[in-house]
């Protein structure tokens, strides 16, 4: 049997790309990278992390920038801390410190020069994808499921349809202003081929309330896409520009993923998924609705018995 083209082939290697400035959190982001803020006590990027390698992903590429040795290394050995808490018998610790990276998972690091755009940045993950199909992870949007992370569902629809994927969300009208908008054929389960995509429409002349996500499957033309992509809004190279192109030679699909996305990259969002997993922490779940209460009643937000 010759070897399927395109994205009929499994998924094993997925980018993050994590050069941005990050903005919108400083003066944090001055020194802490937005991916490595916590939600609890594990950063951004191990929930991305994690998401991929339960997709089968065994090669994570992150594309940072010479600023951002905190990605670096968090992923790496951290040789001082294991001794120190190998000798004071803190095995639990160990465990979740070596952890990060499960064993048979790579870790690739590529510096972005210039922060250029997302299509930038994922174009810098070129010579190590090489010709398959791949993922794109954004930490910033965070997706919580009790079933199969959004990757995996969507790397098994792209396995088994060829197609790519994009991750989207149902969104008020009223927020299409803020995503990228697609225009689809009817849905067939939780896909429809995109048949058009626009960035931050009005909502008077939005094609649809189907909004893009931090989520891709993609083909390998991509890249080929990005490099004769030419710099579009801010004078950045946008993924949103090459994927338009790419619609008209491969099918993509626009995946409504089963589960609940926090956008991580705003205040009011990271302050929510922090609200969310502490309410679903085994451990924290009733501490944290008590504190919660009592703060919304000591301060008068809400009347409550
Ligand atoms: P954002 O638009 O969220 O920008 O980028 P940002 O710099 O991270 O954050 P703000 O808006 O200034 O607060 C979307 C994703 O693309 C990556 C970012 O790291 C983020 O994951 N990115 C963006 C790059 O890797 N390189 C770039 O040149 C631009």
């Amino acid at each position: 049997m010759t070897q399927a083209s395109g994205a009929h082939r499994r998924i094993r290697k997925a980018v993050f790309p994590v050069a941005g400035l990050g903005t919108r959190f400083l003066p944090a982001t001055k020194t802490v990278p937005k991916e490595m803020l916590p939600i609890i006590d594990r950063p951004l990027i191990q929930y991305a992390v994690d998401e991929a390698v339960e997709a089968g992903c065994d090669t994570l590429i992150f594309i940072t920038n010479r600023y951002k040795h905190a990605v670096a290394d968090y992923f790496d050995k951290a040789y001082e801390l294991e001794q120190k808490l190998e000798k004071a018998g803190k095995q639990q610790q160990l465990e979740m410190v070596r952890n990060v990276l499960p064993d048979g998972v790579r870790a690739v690091f590529v510096t972005q020069a210039e922060a250029l755009g997302l299509g930038h940045a994922v174009l810098c993950a070129k010579p190590i994808i090489g010709d398959e199909p791949f993922a794109v992870l954004l930490p910033d949007d965070l997706i919580w499921n009790r079933g199969d992370g959004a990757l995996r569902q969507m790397a098994d629809a792209a396995e088994a349809s060829g197609a790519s994927m994009i991750a989207v969300q149902d969104v008020p009208r009223e927020q299409t202003g803020s995503y990228g908008i697609v225009a689809t054929d009817a849905f067939e389960g939780r896909s429809g081929r995109i048949r058009a995509m626009v960035e931050k429409p009005k909502p008077e002349v939005a094609p649809s309330n189907l909004a893009v996500v931090g989520r891709y499957v993609l083909d390998p033309r991509i890249f080929d896409l990005l490099e004769s992509t030419s710099p579009g809004a801010g004078g950045e190279i946008q993924l949103t520009d090459a994927i338009a192109r790419l619609l008209d030679e491969k099918p993509v699909h626009a995946f409504r993923f089963q589960g609940t996305r926090f956008d991580c990259g705003t205040h009011i969002g990271l302050i929510e998924a922090t609200i969310r997993y502490a309410l679903d922490h085994e451990k924290l779940s009733d501490a944290a609705a008590q504190l919660m209460q009592s703060a919304l009643k000591e301060l008068g937000v809400l009347e409550l018995d």
